[in-house]
């Protein structure tokens, strides 16, 4: 592979392992946040602590979820890391990302449902999200053979098959 962009490994990891320090931190804090929408608060309390979990969604943890799955796909084909801990790390990490669309989701209902819509206990995201990000770490920190799991033939060769449009041959 050519050597600059061997190079700018060390630099990728970096962003991954920031971006996902505020991604998995955001995911931690902002159920306790929201659990902060107390109807019982005045209206201008109420206002404030809607606007800081929005901010925090919108602005930080959204945005250092992409940037993290961005730099970890580069990852994948800069270290070639075509192995069955990576596939099964991938799996915990879309779970994350359906936490990320629960927690999401949670800060859309508040915005919406003012005074009316409580959101769960804190817990039970936090917990969810917590579960899998200690599962992930194990997985890439470890990095397990995993060579009991049998895959299937078709995944393990190339299948021969023809794109519907051409490509160049380089
Ligand atoms: C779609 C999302 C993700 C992809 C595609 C991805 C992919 C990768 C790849 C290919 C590496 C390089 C492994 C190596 O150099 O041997 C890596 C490193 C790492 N990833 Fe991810 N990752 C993702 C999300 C996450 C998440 C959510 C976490 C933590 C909760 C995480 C934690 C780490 C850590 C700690 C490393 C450094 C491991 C080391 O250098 O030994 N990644 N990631």
């Amino acid at each position: 592979m050519i050597d600059w962009l061997i190079a700018t490994i060390p630099i990728i990891k970096i962003v991954h392992i920031a971006a996902l320090v505020i991604w998995c931190g955001g995911l931690l804090a902002l159920p306790m946040m929201l659990a902060r929408h107390d109807p019982a608060v005045t209206a201008e309390d109420y206002r404030l602590i809607r606007l800081a979990t929005h901010t925090t969604y919108t602005l930080f943890i959204t945005p250092a979820a992409v940037v993290t799955v961005i730099a970890g796909t580069w990852l994948i084909f800069l270290r070639e890391t075509f192995v069955p801990w990576l596939f099964a790390k991938l799996a915990f990490v879309a779970l994350l990302v359906v936490v990320h669309a629960w927690v999401g989701h949670i800060v859309a209902r508040i915005a919406e449902e003012p005074g009316n819509h409580r959101p769960p206990a804190p817990f039970l995201p936090a917990t969810a999200a917590l579960v899998l990000m200690i599962a992930i770490l194990t997985l890439v920190l470890a990095k397990p053979a995993l060579d009991w799991i049998v895959f299937p033939g078709w995944l393990l060769e190339p299948r021969g098959g023809q794109l519907p449009f051409d490509v160049p041959s380089r």
